[in-house]
Formats: structure tokens, C-alpha cells, sequence
């Protein structure tokens, strides 16, 4: 985690709360209709001020009851709508809208993913203006929910009886559960229809979104006690790491959908692609030119491998899963001419979705199965590794998975930590280099020769 958002001690926190202007405000709920909550689902955010009272999640102490404190302090979230107020976020959008008179603060697309609740800007269905600020960031509701609803009911006793669906009709998400999780993160991380990153807002200078829900949820500071989440699962984060790629994959694929079935949007999208198959040096001893690619001629375009290239690992499965993956060969293929068909994209991209929907996650088995798992990592980075993109994203899963090693006690072999420090070393950009303009995948594959042992 960047230092800037380490340093500030906790010790200050009162004063920081008094300068980010964060005093508690009254609980907005005057339009919350408890009989039917459904009707506020979409509310307007009451701001996190209203989360922070001293005795509800505002203390300074124990992790519980100091959410607030930890959000405001170590928390990235709490800085991403200070980012919008700087001017670098000013260059961006004056490139990416070619204008010199710009506003990221007012406009609705960075707010969508800075902030969270774009009715800051203007009152909402109900004609309620929000009270949470641009300067809140990413709050407790971007991510629990609109809690106009639930802001009442939920310090009551009868709240902890409530099933998990009950809450969510009463607007709070769910964060407890991994799918539930990850599902949080990646309207954001990955993107949605209406609130993408596309090629253009790349091109302007917006950095290019590299979601790995395991890798961001691990490296992301926790207001609440891991225990909880490592109770029964020591290897949580092999899950976590398996329930991050099909969310993922699920989020892109929906990403895909829209640019591809909208014919007023862009198409082909490039950030669907693969950046390093466009963005790369032209080098005469190029690894490219040394090894041909299976199954795709020279200069084909190739699918951004980032969310999908380890889909077959993460669902290891049945039938069904049998059938995604069949469909993620023909999206591929049909995704190399320059101009890709729409209708075929629409089409498949339909299919998958809908059959990843209706698939059950791998962490609801009893065993995970992290042995299966790293030989079939193995044999990718043995036979398949075509990208820097497909690397990296293997590096991901080789670190997520040396938790699941350790269950049962067995020490985690040195060999794979150094193994693991080895591929790390192969993806590194060059210094000064936005690009991994000195990868070679064989690198890479010698490496990981190691783990078939
Ligand atoms: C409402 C949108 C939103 C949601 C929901 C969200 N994030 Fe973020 N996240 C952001 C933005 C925007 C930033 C960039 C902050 C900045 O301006 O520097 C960010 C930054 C981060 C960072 C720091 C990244 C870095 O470069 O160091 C981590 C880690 C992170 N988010 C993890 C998560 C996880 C895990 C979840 C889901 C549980 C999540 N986020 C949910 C919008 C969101
Ligand atoms: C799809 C959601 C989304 C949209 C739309 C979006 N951002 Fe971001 N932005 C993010 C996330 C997530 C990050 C953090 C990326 C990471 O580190 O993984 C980020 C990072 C940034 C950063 C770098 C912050 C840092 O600390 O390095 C800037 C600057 C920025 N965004 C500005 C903007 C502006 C200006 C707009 C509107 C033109 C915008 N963003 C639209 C999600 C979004
Ligand atoms: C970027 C997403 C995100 C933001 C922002 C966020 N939370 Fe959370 N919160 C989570 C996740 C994920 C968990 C862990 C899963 C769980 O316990 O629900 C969690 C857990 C909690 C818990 C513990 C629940 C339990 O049962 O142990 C509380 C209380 C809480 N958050 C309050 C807050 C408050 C108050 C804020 C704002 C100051 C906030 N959160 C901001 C995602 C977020
Ligand atoms: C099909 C080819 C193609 C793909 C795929 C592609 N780009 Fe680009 N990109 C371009 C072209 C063409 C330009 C314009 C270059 C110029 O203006 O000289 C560009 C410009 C850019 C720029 C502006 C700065 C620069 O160095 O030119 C950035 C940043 C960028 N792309 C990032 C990305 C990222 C990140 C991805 C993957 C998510 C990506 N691109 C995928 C073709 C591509």
C-alpha cells in the first residue's frame, strides 16, 4: 500500500475529521419507507458521518466500532474523490473530452466510480438531495448501500436475526459472503455498462484497470477482524482468489456485451484487447516472431487475456463450466478480425454470461482443491503462455494459492517462495517503462517448470 495513506497516525484523527469537514450530520431518512423498503433501495447516501458516531462505528480503538477511523486513515477509498479535485484528473478529462474548461468534480462518470453516489449532483427519484460530499470518496455505502433504509432497523436486536436476503431488500449489500464480495468491488475495479474505462479514457491518461479481487483484497487495509473470514477456510484466499476470476471474467464479459450489442459505441473497444499485443516495441529478435501462436495467425488480434485467461483453473468443473469455456475459444477466435462481428459477440457474450450466473462457485465444496489447481497452472504457463497479461496473471494465482498450501500445517516449501520471486522478477517493467517491453514468456516457462514437481 502507497505510504501516503499509512503515515497519518491514528492519534490525529480527530483533527483530520475536523479537516475534512467530516462532523456528524442528522440521518436523512425522512423518505424511507420501512414496510416497503425496496422503495429506497437507490436512495441518496446519508455520508459516512452518519456511520461515525463516537458509539456506533466512529471509536478509536478495537478494530470494531472504529471503521471509521481506519476508513478515514489507511483507506484508499477515502482519498478517491480528492483525486477527482486534482489536477491530474483535470488533464484527463480535458484530453479525453478534447476541452479546455473542465470539471471532474461534476461529471457523472467519475463520480459513478469516485464517489459512488451520483446523486450528489443533482436530487434523485425522489427529489432528495444527498447529503454526502465529493470530497467522502468511495464511503460505507458505496459499498454496504444506500443505508437510508436500513440506518434505523439495523442497530436494532431483531437486525441479527434477518437473513442475508432480507438485509439486501432493505438496500444494505452483502459483503459477508465471497461472491457477495467480489460482486461489490468490480462494478468499479472491472467496470459496467454506463461507468467503463474505455480505450479513450486510457488514452487521456486514466490508468488501466488491473482488477485481481484476491491481490486488492489482500493488500487493501481491513476494518474488520480476518478472523472472521479465515474461520473454517485457512485457505480463504485460494477461494478468494478462485471466486475473484469468475467475478471478473463475469464483469468483463458484461463490459464486452454492451460495447459490442451498443452500434453507437466504439468498436472493436481496445481495452478489450490485449494492450501489449498493440503497445510493444518492434524488435527484431522479438519473442513474437520466434514462436507462433497456436490456433491464431501473425497480426491477429488477440482478447484481453487479463479477466478470462485463467477461467478454466479457477472453475475446474463440470458440464456446464465445459461449455463457458468452450465459448471463451469461439469469443477469442471471433474477436481476431479488425472489425469483430457484433452479433456473434452479442451472442456469445449472452451465452456466457448466463451460464457463469448459473454456476456454482468452487468454494461452496468442502476441500478446495489447491494441489489440482497449481499442476494445472503448471501445464498453462508450460503450453499456453502467449502474454505478459497471462503471466502476471498466473503470478497472481501462484500467490494466492501458497495459503491454501500451508493447511494442515505442512510449512510452506522455500522452493516455492523463491519460485514465486522468480516470476515476479520476469514481469517487471522495465524502469521508466509503462510496458513490459523486455518480457519473453520463456522466462516465464522455465520458471515454472519447477511447480509441475
Ligand atoms: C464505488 C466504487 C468502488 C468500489 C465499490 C470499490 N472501489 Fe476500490 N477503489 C475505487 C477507486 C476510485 C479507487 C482509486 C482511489 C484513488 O483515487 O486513488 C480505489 C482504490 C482501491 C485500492 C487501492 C489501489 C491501489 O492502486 O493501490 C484497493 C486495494 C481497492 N480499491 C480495493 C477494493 C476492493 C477489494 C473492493 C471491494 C470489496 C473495492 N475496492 C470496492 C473505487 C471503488
Ligand atoms: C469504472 C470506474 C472508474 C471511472 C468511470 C473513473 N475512474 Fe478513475 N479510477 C478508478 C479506479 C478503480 C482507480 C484505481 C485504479 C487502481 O489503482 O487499480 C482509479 C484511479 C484514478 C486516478 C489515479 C489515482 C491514483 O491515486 O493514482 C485518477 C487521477 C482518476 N482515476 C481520475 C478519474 C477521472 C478524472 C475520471 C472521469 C473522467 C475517472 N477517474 C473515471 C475507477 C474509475
Ligand atoms: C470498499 C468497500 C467498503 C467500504 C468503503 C466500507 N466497507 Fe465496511 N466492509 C466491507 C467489507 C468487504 C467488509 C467485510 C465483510 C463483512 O463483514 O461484511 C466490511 C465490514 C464492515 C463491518 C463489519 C461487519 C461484520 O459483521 O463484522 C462494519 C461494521 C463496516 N464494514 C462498517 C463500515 C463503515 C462504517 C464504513 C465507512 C466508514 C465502511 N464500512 C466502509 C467493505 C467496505
Ligand atoms: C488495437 C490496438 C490497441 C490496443 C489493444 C490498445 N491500444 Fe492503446 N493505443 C492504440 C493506439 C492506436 C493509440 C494512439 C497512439 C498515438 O496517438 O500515437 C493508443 C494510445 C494509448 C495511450 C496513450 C499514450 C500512448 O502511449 O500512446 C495509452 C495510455 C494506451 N493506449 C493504453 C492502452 C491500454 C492500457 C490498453 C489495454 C487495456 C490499450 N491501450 C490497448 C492502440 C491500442
Amino acid at each position: 500500500m502507497r505510504s501516503r495513506w499509512t503515515t497519518v497516525a491514528l492519534a490525529g484523527l480527530s483533527t483530520l475529521l475536523v479537516l475534512r469537514g467530516i462532523t456528524p450530520r442528522p440521518a436523512l431518512d425522512a423518505g424511507a419507507d420501512l414496510e416497503n423498503p425496496s422503495h429506497t433501495l437507490r436512495a441518496a447516501f446519508l455520508g459516512p458521518a452518519s456511520c461515525g458516531t463516537a458509539s456506533c462505528h466512529g471509536g478509536n480503538g478495537e478494530v470494531q466500532g472504529s471503521e471509521l477511523s481506519i476508513w478515514l486513515v489507511r483507506d484508499p477509498h477515502a482519498r478517491s474523490g480528492e483525486t477527482l479535485l486534482q489536477e491530474r484528473s483535470r488533464a484527463i478529462l480535458r484530453k479525453w473530452k478534447s476541452a479546455d474548461n473542465v470539471a471532474p468534480e461534476t461529471e457523472q462518470l467519475c463520480i459513478r466510480c469516485h464517489v459512488g453516489d451520483a446523486s450528489i449532483l443533482s436530487p434523485n427519484d425522489a427529489g432528495v438531495h444527498s447529503p454526502a460530499r465529493i470530497q467522502d470518496g468511495v464511503s460505507c455505502e458505496a459499498c454496504h448501500g444506500s443505508a437510508a433504509a436500513w440506518i434505523r432497523p439495523h442497530v436494532q436486536p431483531e437486525w441479527q436475526q434477518k437473513s442475508p436476503a432480507q438485509k439486501q431488500s432493505f438496500g444494505m449489500r452483502d459483503t459477508r459472503s465471497l461472491p457477495g464480495r467480489a460482486a461489490t468491488c468490480v462494478d468499479c475495479h472491472v467496470g459496467a455498462p454506463g461507468q467503463a474505462v474505455d480505450h479513450d479514457m486510457l488514452a487521456a491518461g486514466h490508468p488501466r484497470l488491473r482488477f485481481e479481487f484476491g491481490a486488492y483484497h489482500a493488500n487493501w487495509p481491513h476494518h474488520w477482524t480476518d478472523g472472521k473470514d479465515r474461520n473454517g477456510h485457512p485457505d480463504f484466499e485460494a477461494r478468494a482468489w478462485a471466486i475473484g476470476q469468475a467475478t471478473g471474467a463475469e464483469a468483463f464479459l458484461r463490459l464486452l456485451h454492451d460495447a459490442a450489442s451498443d452500434s453507437n459505441k466504439a468498436w472493436p473497444e481496445f481495452a478489450a484487447l490485449d494492450c501489449f499485443a498493440c503497445h510493444h516495441d518492434l524488435n527484431e529478435r522479438s519473442w513474437r516472431l520466434r514462436q507462433a501462436a497456436p490456433g491464431r495467425s501473425a497480426g491477429a488480434m488477440r482478447l484481453s487475456p487479463w479477466y478470462t485467461a485463467l477461467l478454466s483453473e479457477a472453475l475446474l468443473g463440470d458440464e456446464k463450466t465445459a461449455r463457458i469455456l468452450a465459448d471463451l475459444d469461439k469469443l477469442k477466435d471471433r474477436m481476431t478480425p479488425p472489425v469483430p462481428d457484433r452479433k456473434a459477440i452479442t451472442t456469445l457474450t449472452t451465452q456466457m454470461l448466463e451460464a457463469l450466473r448459473s454456476t456454482p462457485f468452487i468454494s461452496i465444496q468442502e476441500a478446495f482443491p489447491t494441489p489440482l489447481i497449481l499442476s494445472e497452472l503448471a501445464k498453462h504457463g508450460k503450453k499456453r503462455l502467449q502474454s505478459w497479461d497471462e503471466a502476471a496473471a498466473i503470478y497472481l494465482a501462484l500467490a494466492a494459492l501458497q495459503d491454501g498450501l500451508t493447511e494442515g500445517n505442512a510449512r510452506p516449501a522455500r522452493e516455492y517462495s523463491s519460485l514465486l520471486k522468480g516470476v515476479h522478477e520476469a514481469l517487471r517493467f522495465p524502469p521508466g517503462c509503462a510496458s513490459p517491453s523486455r518480457f519473453e514468456p520463456e522466462t516465464v516457462r522455465r520458471r515454472l517448470s519447477a511447480l509441475g514437481k
